[in-house]
Parts: structure tokens; C-alpha cells; sequence
């Protein structure tokens, strides 16, 4: 049987990367979607590949940083499907590894508004919707290792995704103990996605601060999309609060 048979997925940063193939594996696990992305271009790609398979996907441009597309991405999933059960956080910006001293408003700004002041807000309209829902729902945060260790990024992409896994322990202790919505991070180690070529002036000290960690190992969208597949699935039920990491072992030395 499919593992999100008759679910409402909304996948946020859906245009590229782990976000488009997290939307195609639910779609093709029974769930319909709502994905996401300011990336048109990647939607319409996405929507043609779904078609194509037959999936049920439908695609919204909606920037996570602006309430009013966070709210009108949840508004569609509800009005279109009549429910959302699972809802990804996906989208996320890097911050070029730059340091304190380097990092200007802007950057600090942009990079915690992406990647931890809108799956706030995601969250917020979703378990509002959830709440009311028989059986619950499932909230997956796309934290980092950067959200675990001082130095896998700069510090506005370490701090916003430190962020992100407190507000994951923060749902999790609330709604999936007291209520019947689970909350789960991934910590992704190195992943071969467009957001590496974002990292187009690296700073010196940032850089020097990661140092060498030796050889890092790499995985796929379609390896993080099976590991977000499991934390939406029931084959998880017993997990809330969990952050899961996904490195290939990078942090366990
Ligand atoms: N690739 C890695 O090595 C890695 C490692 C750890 C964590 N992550 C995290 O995984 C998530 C997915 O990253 P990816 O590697 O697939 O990157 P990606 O760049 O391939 O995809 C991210 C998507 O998010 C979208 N996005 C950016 N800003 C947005 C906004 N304001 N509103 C809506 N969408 C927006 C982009 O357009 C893009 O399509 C991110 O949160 C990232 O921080 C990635």
C-alpha cells in the first residue's frame, strides 16, 4: 500500500533540489501536493514532470518570507484538497559562510526570514488547520548540520538553522504531546543541489572556520526525499522531536 495514501502535502522550496524531489516521491506515494518555490521556472518544470507521471501536484509561486504567501500556500492545500496533513519546510537560503564581523543586516535578515521566521509562519497557519483535523498532522522541518555544530555554515545559516530545530523540539513537546501533530527535523550533511552555486564569495574566515573536515561525503535529493518520506509517514508514528541527521556519517567522527 502507498505510505501517504488520500494525504495533503504542502513542500515549500519545491522548484529544486530536495523540495522537488520530496513533492514527486509523495505524489507518487498517494499524497497530493502543493509545492511551492519562488522559482517558477523550477515549478513549471516540476508541474510537466508530474503530469508526465501522472502525479497529482499542484504548483504555487509564494515567497516563505512573505505572510501573505505563507498564508495563501496553506489556504490552497485547504481549499483545494480540504485538508493539509503534512507540511515540509523546506526552502532555505545559505549565507556564503560569512562571519559575525562580515555579515551586514541584510544578509542576517533575508537568511532568518527564510529559514526560520517563514517555517514559523508555515507552521503557525498549519497547525491551526491541523488541530482541527481528526488525525492530526505531521510538521517536517529541512534543518542542517549547520543546526547542530558551530561551524557547517556562516553564522546567520548556523544560528537560523539552530533556530529551526528549537522551534522543532518547541511543536513537537506541545502539539505531539499534548495534541496529535509530530514534529521532526533533518539535518542534511552535504547534498548535490543548486544551493551550492549560491556560495559565490565564501568568506576567508568562515571558510578557514569550517577548515578541512576531510573528504566530505555527498548524497542525493532522492536520499533526503526517502528520509522526509519516512518522517511523514506512520512507519514514524513513535518519532516527534526527533532530528534526524542525513550526512553519510560527516559528523559521526
Ligand atoms: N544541499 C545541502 O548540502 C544542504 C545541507 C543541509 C541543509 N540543506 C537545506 O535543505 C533545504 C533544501 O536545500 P537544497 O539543497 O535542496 O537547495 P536548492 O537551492 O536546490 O533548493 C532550495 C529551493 O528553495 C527555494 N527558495 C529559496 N528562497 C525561497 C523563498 N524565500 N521562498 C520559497 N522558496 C525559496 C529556491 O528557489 C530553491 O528552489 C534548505 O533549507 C537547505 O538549507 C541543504
Amino acid at each position: 500500500m502507498k505510505k501517504l495514501k488520500d494525504k495533503v502535502s504542502l513542500v515549500t522550496g519545491a522548484g529544486a533540489g530536495m523540495g522537488r524531489e520530496m513533492a514527486l516521491l509523495f505524489a507518487s506515494e498517494g499524497s497530493r501536493v502543493v509545492a511551492t518555490d519562488i522559482n517558477k521556472q523550477g515549478l513549471e518544470g516540476l508541474k510537466k514532470e508530474a503530469e508526465a507521471k501522472g502525479l497529482d501536484i499542484t504548483t504555487i509561486v509564494a515567497d516563505i518570507s512573505k505572510e501573505e504567501d505563507v498564508d495563501k500556500m496553506v489556504e490552497t492545500a485547504v481549499s483545494s484538497y480540504g485538508a493539509l496533513d503534512i507540511l515540509v519546510n523546506n526552502a532555505g537560503i545559505m549565507d556564503n559562510f560569512k562571519t559575525v564581523g562580515e555579515a551586514a543586516n541584510d544578509l542576517w535578515d533575508r537568511v532568518i526570514a527564510v529559514n526560520l521566521t517563514g517555517p514559523f509562519k508555515a507552521s503557525r497557519s498549519a497547525v491551526r488547520v491541523m488541530e482541527k483535523q481528526k488525525n492530526g498532522g505531521v510538521i517536517i522541518n529541512n534543518s542542517s548540520i549547520g543546526g547542530m555544530f558551530g561551524v557547517r555554515g556562516g553564522a546567520a545559516y548556523v544560528a537560523s538553522k539552530h533556530g529551526l530545530i528549537g522551534l522543532t523540539r518547541n511543536m513537537a513537546a506541545t502539539y505531539g504531546v499534548f495534541g496529535n501533530i509530530r514534529v521532526n527535523a533533518i539535518a542534511p550533511g552535504g547534498v548535490e543541489t543548486d544551493i551550492q552555486d549560491t556560495i559565490k564569495d565564501p568568506s576567508e574566515l568562515g571558510s578557514k572556520a569550517i577548515g578541512d573536515k576531510g573528504e566530505i561525503p555527498m548524497g542525493t535529493s532522492g536520499q533526503l526525499a526517502k528520509v522526509a518520506l519516512f518522517l511523514a509517514s506512520d512507519d514514524s508514528s513513535f518519532v516527534n522531536g526527533a532530528v534526524l541527521t542525513a550526512d553519510g556519517g560527516w559528523t559521526a567522527g
